[in-house]
């Protein structure tokens, strides 16, 4: 709320699927909008209410606005958008919730600094449908007294909110940390039911031992990362030497059936680079060592 107890105006540049779901949100939790799309469009187009304004220009939105959200394709699209919104923003909060790379996060923050915005980085973690819900989940980070600003947003697109100090690195960080464990574990579960799948086992047959292998995964990873925190690999639950026998059968029974076996025969070589300097009877977990780097001391 403004201190007339009005809710802000919210700008909202790009209407791609996720800028029209932020849009929409807003909207319903009492917000006026204004958006503004590269390609012009109507509201119902857009498939936003009609009574969003859609303003012919970005500085328009903008000038229009007591808050502006920033969602278009990538940072190279956001940088140039800011340029041009820069002289309309004045005391505003810029939210840019476009995705990029820390390294691209952290340059539109200091570029966006240079031009005298106040902004804040965000990235959301859910598909589109969540977006407005109580599933929405959203990470920010930037200067305290304009996060701050930003509780209306934080309030209109729902869920979880996660403040994550002045770094604009880590909500890139975070998200593609995320994404990194999402797409390779939905790879790996396809190849799985592919494998599954040349012994005549029908997708749907396999799903309920993919679900518990998958639960199994969520139960071990507090330990993984107990063993990853303190660099010891000790439990005695799960030897290299054991892994490594099973990722052989798996790397092999894939090639049999001419399924390609890289992301298992990725994790088998690792294994077998472990097992070259700690003993067999180490915690398979010991792998993360390769990825770690130095210990500390
Ligand atoms: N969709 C999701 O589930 C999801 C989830 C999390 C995060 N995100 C992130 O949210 C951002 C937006 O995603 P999206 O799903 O809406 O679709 P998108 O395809 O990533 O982006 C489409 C939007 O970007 C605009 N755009 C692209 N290049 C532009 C440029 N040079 N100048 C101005 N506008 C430009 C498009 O305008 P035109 O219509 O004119 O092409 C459109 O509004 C992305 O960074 C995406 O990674 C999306």
């Amino acid at each position: 709320m403004n201190t007339n107890g009005i809710p802000p105006v919210i700008a909202v540049l790009g209407l791609g699927p996720m800028g029209a779901a932020i849009a929409r949100a807003s909207a319903a939790a009492g917000h006026q909008v204004v958006a503004w799309n590269r390609t012009r469009r109507t509201a119902p187009e857009l498939g936003l209410p009609g009574d969003v304004a859609v303003a012919d220009t970005p500085v328009e939105a903008v000038a229009a606005a007591g808050i502006v959200i920033v969602c278009v394709r990538d940072h190279a699209a956001s940088g140039a958008l800011l340029a041009e919104i820069a002289p309309a923003a004045g005391d505003r909060v810029v939210l840019n919730v476009s995705s990029g790379t820390p390294e691209d996060t952290v340059a539109s923050a200091r570029d966006a600094a240079g031009r005298g915005i106040r902004y804040v980085t965000g990235a959301v973690m859910v598909p589109t449908p969540l977006v407005g819900t109580a599933d929405c989940a959203v990470l920010y980070a930037g200067a305290s007294e304009d996060r701050g600003a930003l509780a209306p947003v934080m309030a209109a697109l729902g869920g979880t909110s996660d403040v994550l100090g002045d770094d604009h690195a880590v909500p890139a960080a975070l998200d593609l940390a995320m994404l990194d464990l999402y797409f390779v574990g939905i790879y790996t579960h396809l190849h799985a039911t592919a494998l599954a799948g040349t012994f005549g086992i029908d997708p749907g047959r396999f799903l309920p031992y993919a679900r518990s292998a998958v639960a199994t995964v969520g139960e071990s990873l507090a330990d993984l990362t107990d063993a990853v925190v303190r660099r010891r690999y000790d439990s005695g639950q799960a030897r290299l030497d054991m892994c490594l026998a099973f990722l052989d059968r798996i790397v092999q029974t894939s090639r049999d059936a001419g399924i390609d076996p890289a992301a298992a025969a990725l994790v088998r070589d690792a294994s077998a680079r472990a097992m070259a300097r700690w003993p067999g009877g180490t915690d398979w977990d010991v792998v993360a060592e390769d990825l770690l780097g130095a210990p500390r001391t």
